[in-house]
């Protein structure tokens, strides 16, 4: 196997009857890393694109027999995914404007430039890739899966749900860890609704949102007068959640004082309400859910180690999004569903392959609430039209590099290119100089250039001759210079001044 086969660019065809141009194009585009075969006429290439997976056809317009488009329609019909770039002479562009409109994918005129045939060559490869990808996306998408509220297709989404679900009805106590947005809530919900609990309350209880001088009341309820405000008593949620199931949510941020009560009721099922000394007993089943490692927590002290023991026994650890990328287009298209429905309307927004692209780039740190945010936002942009990248937020863009210089022109009436250029060169050695304090060879090597260049550019734009500006410092003692008086005005550190 040589190297080009190893690692292909792509598969070409080329069809020409003319010898010469077969051989030209043949060495140009095997030597830029393709595969080529060859063929005389359109008959041959249909030989040839049955025994091979030819990504493009390069075809010559006029031949005998069968022509350039006939062959294209050939093409079409058999291999839609090739794409046939046309070759004509020139004089001829009205024909290859029919050949376009007749499907062609591009034309180039003789005399041919290798150079831009390589790079429309290269490009429509690159499409036909990208459809391949795409196709299989959404073969994927096609594929999924879906339980309770939960889509998903890839094999470690499949592993955890089942862990759940093995775990759902046992009773025990689960610990279900996972970065923000990567579903821990709807995994507590899936366990919840398939428990013998399903039928009794599921209480959530966010220990990060509440006061912590409250949490314990909040959890556990308390008496009248238990504490300032307290005028009425209250049920805490563990009472409300009696027979079902509660889930402590960001449970790291539980007051070490509070963990020992929690511990307690995973042990005994008894609490008491706060200001009361009467102990309640309660049969709930409890459910942890944090964005934190524990593990490091209670390394930190943050955590207690036996409640972390008595909570861990069970674990449910979910992957962040970009651990499993396959879940991607599932998910947007049914948050594209979803989202489509809210608005009221009848079909769902379709998401063209440049959105879809770009969903599965991005890195996803907010997971799949992130993801179910973009999409939202895309379907409302999209107005029930196909959603493109243009619809999806800001971080989904494409990065573009920031420029290095912008352009004001300031004039309406025509100006001068040369003089143009000649102000930017010379703004651009004066900033070079003056960021380098008068310094040349400082100066040079901030814009990527030998001194002697720096010399002759800055001799070009102000006029002079190289001598000239050959030293911007006082000459040293004993050393010649050229020309009889220094060019410019030289500052006292010696330095040449450049602040005209
Ligand atoms: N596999 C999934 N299928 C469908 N929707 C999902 C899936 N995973 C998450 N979601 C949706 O993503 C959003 C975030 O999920 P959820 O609230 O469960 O995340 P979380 O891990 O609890 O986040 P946080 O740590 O920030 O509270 C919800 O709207 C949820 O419905
Ligand atoms: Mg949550």
């Amino acid at each position: 196997m040589n190297a080009q086969e190893s690692r292909p660019e792509g598969r070409i065809l080329i069809v020409d009857d003319e010898k010469l141009t077969r051989a030209t194009l043949e060495v140009q585009l095997t030597d830029e890393g393709f595969l080529v075969h060859t063929a005389t006429n359109g008959f041959e290439a249909l030989e040839q694109l049955e025994a091979h997976d030819i990504d493009v056809v390069v075809t010559d317009l006029r031949m005998p027999s069968m022509d350039g488009l006939e062959l294209l329609q050939a093409v079409h019909l058999r291999w839609p995914d090739t794409a046939v770039v046309f070759i004509t002479a020139f004089g001829t562009v009205a024909s290859a404007v029919d050949a376009m409109h007749g499907g062609a994918a591009d034309y180039l005129t003789k005399p041919l430039n290798a150079e831009e045939l390589v790079i429309r060559v290269r490009r429509l490869i690159q499409r036909r890739r990208d459809l391949d990808e795409i196709r299989e996306l959404r073969a994927n998408a096609a594929r999924s899966r879906s339980v309770g509220d939960l889509v998903y297709r890839s094999s470690a989404m499949a592993a955890v749900v089942e862990r759940a679900l093995s775990v759902a009805d046992a009773d025990v106590t689960v610990l279900i860890e996972g970065e923000t947005g990567t579903g821990k809530q709807v995994f507590a919900r899936l366990i919840h609704e398939n428990s013998p609990r399903s039928s009794r309350p599921f209480v959530t209880v966010n220990c990060a949102e509440l006061n912590p001088n409250l949490i314990e009341s909040e959890l556990f309820g308390h008496e009248a007068g238990a504490f300032t405000g307290a005028t009425r008593q209250r049920r805490g949620r563990f009472e409300s959640a009696f027979g079902g199931t509660i889930l402590i949510d960001e449970v790291d941020d539980l007051p070490r004082e509070i963990q020992v009560r929690l511990l307690r009721f995973l042990q005994d099922h008894t609490f008491e309400r706060v200001g009361s000394s009467k102990t309640m007993r309660g049969d709930v089943r409890v459910l942890c859910a944090t964005k934190e490692h524990l593990a490091d927590l209670v390394q930190a002290g943050r955590f207690r180690a036996d409640l972390y023991y008595r909570i861990d026994t069970v674990s449910l650890k979910i992957p962040p999004l970009r651990e499993h990328k396959d879940d991607i287009v599932p998910l947007a298209a049914h948050f594209a569903r979803k989202a489509s429905q809210a608005r009221g309307a009848e079909t769902v927004a379709e998401l063209l392959p440049e959105a879809l692209q770009a969903l599965v780039a991005h890195d996803w740190p907010g997971n799949v609430r992130e993801l179910e945010h973009a999409i939202e936002h895309a379907v409302t942009l999209a107005r029930g039209g196909p959603i493109g990248l243009g619809h999806l937020p800001a971080q989904l863009q494409p990065k573009t590099a920031p420029k290095l210089v912008t352009l004001h022109v300031g004039a309406v009436e025509p100006v001068s290119y040369a003089e143009v250029m000649a102000t930017c060169e010379r703004d651009l050695l004066e900033w070079a100089l003056s960021r380098t304090g008068g310094n040349q060879v400082k100066a040079a090597e901030l814009l990527q250039m030998s001194r002697t260049t720096l010399r002759g550019r800055l001799a070009s734009v102000r006029g002079t001759s190289p001598a000239a500006v050959s030293d911007s410092r006082a000459p040293r003692s004993g050393e010649e210079t050229t020309a009889s008086a220094p060019a410019e005005p030289v500052t006292e550190d010696g330095h040449a001044d450049h602040r005209d």
